[in-house]
């Protein structure tokens, strides 16, 4: 990582004039509508040039900007939260930072400066405090990315990128019910991939497959592993919790599998409340059988924009399976504690949530 301490203030031009009176706070959708401002940093000569906070604007980019060929991208995604006394929090956002990089390493893309990705998100958070939700609303999305915008057909990393942060208040990524087919054919990541990045070509080629999932009345692809379809890694751009019994397991991190921050989170929180969590492969044999027992309890997603999400059936090969309706789900009880220390309402024992 560049070196570079960063003492300097960020430069900040503000829009002339902003939409924020054109936006309906209390019916947000998830990420459709956009902040008045922006950070953005410039790679240039091999160096990271200081970030500045802009107008959201549109990007002009060269027809050979080398992401429009090669897709060389990656992104975050974090959200920021207000309290009842309308203070701002943000939720490990280090680790966000962190995980930037080490997309960015695997995409030979430069790394950014953690005081540039801290203080910047900072000062764009202040500038466009109004934009953010309230608890009742929604929360803040945010969204890091850094892409190649250096020129040429040539095969190789760009020579210029940009960092931008951009951000959309928002509601609820799913609404309704969920329902997940059991992928079989296709894969998100293989071993040695990109699968543990957030590089952006990883969704572009979820889309497809997912596209067939909803033609078959399923929202949502459950990506199992690339060389024998048999075991369970991810729900779409979330990571998947599986509840037989009393015991609640989720995949072990790989390079196929994203390290998702609300996952580690959640085991926290779980083993803490007490509850028998289990990190190891799980096959969809397992997971059939379970549910045609009746062992299976409880299928969740999580991540940051879908939080924790409930599924209610699965499909596999030519049969569905429907989830128990539970009263006292550990999806409800895990969903309360992470979004108690969000949004500030609890007591956090783990130190993560971070003031503005
Ligand atoms: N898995 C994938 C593929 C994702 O894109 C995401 C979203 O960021 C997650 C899991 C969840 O990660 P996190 O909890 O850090 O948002
Ligand atoms: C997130 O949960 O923040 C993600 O990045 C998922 C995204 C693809 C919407």
């Amino acid at each position: 990582m560049q070196n570079t301490t960063y003492k300097q203030d960020i430069e900040i031009t503000k829009c002339e004039n902003s939409k924020i009176n054109e936006i309906d706070f209390d019916n947000l959708a998830f990420g459709s509508v956009f902040s008045d401002h922006m950070l953005v940093c410039d790679y240039k000569d091999g160096a990271w040039e200081a970030p500045k906070v802009v107008p959201y604007q549109n990007i002009n980019l060269a027809p050979s900007a080398k992401i429009l060929h090669y897709g060389q991208s990656v992104f975050e995604g974090m959200k920021a939260y207000k309290d009842a006394n309308n203070e701002t929090f943000l939720f490990r956002p280090l680790d966000n930072c962190k995980r930037l990089n080490i997309s960015a390493k695997r995409l030979a893309i430069p790394e950014v400066p953690e005081n540039y990705f801290m203080e910047g998100l900072k000062a764009l958070l202040e500038v466009d405090d109004q934009w953010i939700p309230s608890a009742e609303q929604g929360s803040l999305y945010i969204r890091p990315f850094i892409f190649a915008s250096g020129e040429g057909f040539h095969a190789s990393p760009a020579n210029n990128y940009k960092f931008i942060i951009a951000t959309a208040p928002s509601g609820p990524y799913f609404s309704g019910k969920v329902s997940v087919l059991i992928e079989q054919t296709y894969s998100r990541s293989a071993n040695g991939g990109v699968g543990y990045a957030k590089a952006g070509g990883n969704y572009a080629g979820q889309f497809y497959p997912t596209q067939l999932a909803i033609e078959k009345g399923y929202n949502q692809v459950i990506w199992t592993d690339d060389s024998t379809h048999e075991f369970i890694e991810e729900a779409g751009a979330m990571n998947i919790f599986i509840r037989i019994k009393d015991t609640l397991i989720t995949a072990p991190t790989s390079d196929r599998i994203l390290d998702g921050i609300t996952r580690k989170s959640i085991i926290e929180i779980a083993k803490a409340e007490g509850i028998n969590v289990e990190v190891r492969p799980l096959s969809v044999h397992e997971v059939v059988e379970a549910a045609k027992n009746g062992d299976l309890m409880e299928m969740f997603g999580s991540g940051t924009a879908a939080v924790i999400s409930p599924i209610a059936s699965f499909g596999y090969k030519d049969n569905d399976y429907d989830l128990p309706q539970l009263e006292n789900s550990y999806a409800s009880l895990l969903k309360k504690r992470i979004t108690d220390i969000q949004y500030n309402r609890a007591e956090d024992s783990f130190g993560w949530r971070v003031k503005i």
